[in-house]
């Protein structure tokens, strides 16, 4: 949609006259898509409290930038599938019929990918910057198609595959065969991060993969596809609701495939059994295999977003964030329970886009030129309430990892290797009494599994056969002279 010749001169005009009446201070309308309710992690209840938050916290600009909040939900509106028929009509509408005085507008939201999809032709025809939270998807970082819009976004596709990327690089890994849960509950969130993963390893880092989608609640299903895996990998990748991943490793247990020779690594963005499920070997042993699911679970990495800084001001702005939260959005958090990463995502777009108004106003740039206030969000990493917030030169943060090992002893996940974006490195984690590495255990062995065993994945490879011939040969003989012994024993 692009708006008439007619429209964009009125347009420009008003632009012209907005930045000249805002010598001394910039109407700025903050326009926040929201699904009403907590359905998913960018949902109102997670998301308004951050932006009410963010937006207090904006007053040091209070003398250059004049701040509106404009909140669009609508009640009945509380899933992705229902925004993505209402986001184009109330941005339009909003844009057309609300926007009052032309104030500079930063499009905020919607936490959907298809909804943000379709906002984001609008702001690119507006000429307006969108800061998107919402998680996924490659079409996102076309930015010639949205030179506006700015994904601060913690979990991004391509980011996670990088990641991914490096990760099995680091145990020279280049051979992966991917389960993903096909069970149709959780079509929308593993299928298309099973498809994307498949994509970037083979075509672009040429690893080898195999992608089997597999229906985990089913024990031979699972198993099936395990036998498929057998004789082509040792290292699996499991793209699965939480609660499947116990099942799944079960059933790798059943088949001798956890016995340090198989690396299996599964994705848990952040801890919320709400959203992923809880990944938990030990389920109070109603079905007698807590102690089968523990040995399995001894080959088992977990890939995780890493967790913020623990800085002062976080814990303060979060705790801030909490109680907003219980008090005005009928959301009690529970106790451990953090603010979501996503939701989370909005405070610093709101920081970063507030800072870069007041750099271009400061500049003597025009506020009102999206494409402008964009580009110099990019390539740069803002540092909010002590986190390093990296947004690489295509306008797309890029996140830090964390991969998990569980500890044999206590049982629990632990951080063993992390992953800095700013600083680009992969570093074994350590512990936080001493600083001491904390080294990763390989069941069994004591360094990783090969990519390929010695004598192939079948156990057939050529050079292998002829050292096979040989054993035969040594073990007859062996057992000839056994033989020898025996019956001289029996003469004696
Ligand atoms: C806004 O920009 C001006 C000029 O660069 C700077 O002096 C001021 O500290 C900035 N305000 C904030 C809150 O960062
Ligand atoms: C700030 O913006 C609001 C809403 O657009 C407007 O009513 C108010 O007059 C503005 N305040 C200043 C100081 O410009
Ligand atoms: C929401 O849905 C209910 C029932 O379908 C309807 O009665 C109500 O008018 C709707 N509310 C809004 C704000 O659209
Ligand atoms: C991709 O990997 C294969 C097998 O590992 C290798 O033969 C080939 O040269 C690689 N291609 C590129 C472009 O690196
Ligand atoms: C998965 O397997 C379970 C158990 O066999 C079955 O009840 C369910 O219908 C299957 N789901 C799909 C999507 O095929």
């Amino acid at each position: 949609m692009h708006p008439s010749p007619v429209k964009l001169t009125s347009f420009l005009l008003l632009s012209v006259f907005a930045f000249v009446r805002g010598a001394n201070v910039t109407d700025v309308a903050l326009v926040q898509f929201y699904l009403w309710g907590a359905k998913t992690p960018t949902s109102l209840q997670f998301a308004a409290p951050v932006m009410a938050k963010g937006e207090n916290d904006l007053a040091p600009y209070k003398g250059v930038l004049n701040i509106t909040r404009v909140l669009i939900y609508d009640r009945n509106v509380t899933t992705c599938y229902e925004i993505d028929k209402k986001a184009t009509f109330w941005a339009t509408r909003y844009y057309y019929r609300e926007a009052v005085g032309n104030p500079v507008t930063g499009i905020f939201g919607p936490g959907c990918p298809s909804a943000a999809l379709s906002v984001a032709p609008l702001a690119r025809a507006w000429n307006r910057p969108m800061l998107a939270t919402t998680w996924g998807d490659y079409a996102f970082s076309n930015k010639r198609r949205f030179p506006t819009l700015t994904n601060f976004s913690p979990y991004i596709d391509y980011n996670l595959n990088m990641f991914i990327f490096r990760l099995l690089n680091y145990f020279s890994y280049n051979t992966v065969g991917i389960l993903c849960d096909d069970a149709n509950d959780n079509l929308s969130l593993y299928v298309p991060v099973c498809t994307n993963m498949f994509d970037t390893l083979r075509l672009t880092y040429n690893f080898s993969a195999s992608r089997f989608y597999v229906n985990a609640t089913d024990e031979n299903n699972v198993k099936h596809y395990l036998e498929e895996i057998r004789s082509i990998a040792r290292v699996v990748i499991i793209i699965a609701h939480g609660d499947r991943i116990r099942p799944i490793m079960l059933a790798a247990f059943d088949k001798q495939m956890t016995g340090g020779d198989y690396v299996y690594f599964t994705i848990e963005l952040f801890q919320s059994t709400k959203f992923f499920g809880s990944i938990a070997w030990n389920t109070g042993d109603g079905d007698k295999r807590d102690a089968d699911a523990q040995t399995a679970f001894r080959s088992l990495f977990k890939i995780s977003l890493r967790s913020p800084e623990a800085t002062p001001e976080y814990h303060n702005v979060t705790d801030e964030i909490k109680r907003l939260s219980k008090t005005r959005f009928d959301y009690t958090y529970a106790t451990g329970e953090d603010v979501n990463p996503f939701a989370m995502a909005n405070y610093y777009a709101l920081a970063a886009y507030a800072q870069v108004l007041n750099e271009t106003i400061a500049y003597g740039g025009n506020p009102n030129d999206g494409a402008n206030t964009s580009r110099v969000m990019w390539n740069r990493t803002f540092t909010i309430l002590g986190q390093d917030i990296p947004i690489n030169d295509n306008g797309d943060r890029e996140a830090d990892w964390t991969l998990h090992q569980m500890n044999a002893e206590t049982g629990t996940f632990m951080p063993v290797l992390e992953y800095s974006a700013k600083r680009k490195v992969l570093e074994p984690s350590r512990e936080p009494e001493n600083h001491s590495i904390r080294q990763i255990v390989w069941y069994k062995r004591d360094s990783p599994p090969p990519n390929e065993p010695k004598c192939g994945y079948r156990g057939i490879k050529r050079a292998c056969e002829a050292t096979k011939e040989h054993n035969q040969y040594q073990q007859l003989v062996a057992a000839v002279v056994n033989l020898f012994e025996v019956i001289k024993g029996m003469l004696a």
